[in-house]
């Protein structure tokens, strides 16, 4: 069956909110990403849960940053890596990336890489240009268990999203390049998920879609089938 999971970004930001969407989504077949301070509840409460990031380093002097170590204590299954939001916001590069994915295998976790092209690089035919560019660095010496998500940057939370065939293509080159799961991500919806859903693909990452449990529920229905 193809995997629906939801990035909850930082949009839940209350003990409450997190309370309401456990008891209304419990039993849910859904890999969540929830805010790190909210992973222990979600985690006790019987979901399958991945980080949304992850340091280069296990343990020392790193202000703020989040070990891969602490999150396999947590059983944590998953991390988000080379999300369009952390490359920006981060300025994460690619070998950041490819140090990231390391540790998480070491460690047993499942890495989610991200992948997509802006919207220029997308006017201007170069997505697989660019999408074998990040890729090539981003699982440079990897061995193991990688899920790419194919995540168009112009596409995430506007929206827009590109053709299914364009889609279609896209990820059908990523799983020649990679032999690995690929995911869509961007802009998922319940106008637009029976379409998606034709789709020869693994899941898909929701992002804003995956906030209205009604709706989530009915996306999960959709992609069960
Ligand atoms: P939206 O579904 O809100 O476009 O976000 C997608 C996303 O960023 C998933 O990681």
């Amino acid at each position: 069956m193809k995997k629906v999971l939801v990035n909850l970004k930082m949009y839940q930001t209350s003990k409450e909110e997190v309370e309401k969407y456990i008891n209304d989504l419990k039993g849910e077949n859904v890999i969540l990403f929830p805010s790190f301070i909210y992973l222990e509840k979600y985690i006790e409460n019987g979901f399958i849960c991945g980080a949304q990031n992850i340091s280069t380093n296990c343990v020392g002097a790193y202000t703020s940053e989040i070990s891969v170590k602490s999150l396999k204590d947590l059983n944590v299954k998953y991390v988000l890596i080379g999300h369009s939001e952390v490359r920006k916001n981060f300025n994460e590069k690619e070998e950041d990336i490819n140090l990231k994915i390391k540790k998480a295998l070491e460690y047993g976790l499942t890495p989610v890489l991200c992948v997509g092209e802006t919207l220029e690089e997308y006017n201007n035919q170069k997505t697989k240009e660019v999408i074998k560019e990040k890729l090539i660095k981003d699982l440079d010496n990897i061995k193991g268990k990688v899920i790419i998500s194919y995540e168009p940057i112009w596409a995430i939370g506007t929206g827009k999203i590109p053709k299914k065939e364009e889609i279609e293509n896209i990820v059908k080159y990523i799983k020649t390049l990679t032999h690995q799961e690929v995911l869509y991500g961007g802009s998922v919806s319940l106008d637009n998920i029976e379409n998606l859903n034709q789709i020869d693909v693994d899941g898909f990452l929701i992002g804003k879609a995956g906030l209205d449990v009604s709706c989530l529920k009915k996306i999960i229905e959709v992609v069960s089938r």
